[in-house]
Parts: structure tokens; sequence; C-alpha cells
């Protein structure tokens, strides 16, 4: 198996794999312009033979904190070490940024334990994420994601206050 980062000729698998979550909110919808535009975000894996396995993305909000997006592997590549492997690239990849906290929503925190991510109650902890991908969201009021952090939860934030944050995912 191998694991690098993504390359533009890789943008049409990333693409179809990280929609065919995107129907039950598993994973955010990605526009195949968006892939593109982000394709430096991402590490995937491929087989011994070099067919692409799965993908996961690492999106730098700012030197306070990044976040680890649709990761994601072919039903038939789950359970063999691929997924682990991505996550471990993308947060070496925070540590060579000098990153030390790094984020995500998911509905399978049990996956990310085992990568030392705790939860976190409050969302709104996390501004940045809300104001890039919660505040448009459908699921806003009813989300059912967990927040997890990886290292500290940063003080500061670069898309907006942490009290409009709160404001926006109802809590105060
Ligand atoms: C989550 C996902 C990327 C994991 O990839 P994978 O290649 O199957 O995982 P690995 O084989 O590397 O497993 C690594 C470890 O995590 C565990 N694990 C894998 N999936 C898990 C899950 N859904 N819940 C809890 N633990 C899980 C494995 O048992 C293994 O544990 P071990 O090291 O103690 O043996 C993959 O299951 C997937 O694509 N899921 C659907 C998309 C999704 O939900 N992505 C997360 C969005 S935030």
């Amino acid at each position: 198996m191998e694991v690098r980062k993504a390359r533009l000729q890789d943008a049409q698998e990333i693409f179809e794999l990280v929609n065919s979550l995107s129907g039950d909110g598993t994973l955010l919808k990605r526009q195949f312009a968006e892939i593109c535009e982000n394709v430096r975000d991402f590490t995937i894996a491929l087989s011994d033979t070099g067919v692409f396995l799965g993908c996961g993305a690492l999106h730098l909000y700012g030197p306070h904190l990044a976040e680890v997006r649709s990761i994601v592997m072919k039903p038939g590549a789950k359970g063999k070490g691929a997924g682990g492997r991505v996550l471990k690239a993308l947060l070496k990849e925070a540590e060579e940024h000098g990153i030390q906290s790094v984020c995500l929503f998911t509905r399978i925190p049990d996956f990310f334990f085992k990568y030392g991510f705790r939860t976190v109650e409050d969302k709104a902890e996390l501004p940045d994420k809300i104001f890039k991908d919660c505040q448009s969201c459908p699921r806003l009021h009813r989300c059912d994601e967990v927040a997890m952090v990886r290292g500290k939860i940063p003080k500061t934030s670069i898309l907006g206050q942490r009290q409009v944050a709160r404001q926006l995912v109802g809590l105060s």
C-alpha cells in the first residue's frame, strides 16, 4: 500500500468517492471544482498495484487550527489499515506546519479516539468550523455529528468570533 499526497489526476476519483457518501450526510458534498482547487489538501491511499483506495484532507485555518475532512475509504478497502494510515499522514502534515490543534466533526468518534482526538461538548468552541461549514448547513440545528479535537482547543479564531458562533449554534 502507498500513502501519498494527491495530484490533480486523482481529483476525479476523490470527487466520486467523497460524493458517494454525501447523500446521507456522512461527508459534506463537494463540487468537482472545489476538489480540484483544494486537491493539495488531500492525501490518498493506493494498493500495491496502484488502485485508488481512499482519501482524506487536511484543511488549514491558520497557525492555530487545522481540520481533517473528507476521510473515506472505498467499501472494499475498509478495515485494512488504509484509513488509519491516511489519518496519521494528515496529522504528521499538521505537525510539519507547526499546528498543534486538529479538529473534525464526525459520526464515528470511536475511530478518531484511537488517534488522540477527544470530544468537544460545545461546538462553538470551534468557531472557524462553524463559520466555514455549519452556518450554511441544513442540519445546523439538528446536527448529529460529534465535534472532536486533538491538542488544545485554540483560543483564537480567524473566520469569526466565538460569541457569534455560539449564537449561530443556538447555545446562548
Ligand atoms: C472511517 C474509515 C475512513 C476508516 O478507514 P479503515 O481503512 O476502514 O480503517 P483502518 O482499517 O485503518 O482501521 C484503523 C483502526 O480503526 C478502527 N476502526 C475503523 N473503522 C472504525 C469505525 N467506524 N469505528 C470505530 N473504529 C473503527 C479499526 O478497527 C482499527 O482499529 P485497530 O487499529 O485497533 O485494529 C472508513 O471506515 C470509512 O471510509 N468510513 C466511511 C466514511 C466515514 O464515516 N468517514 C469519517 C467521516 S468524519
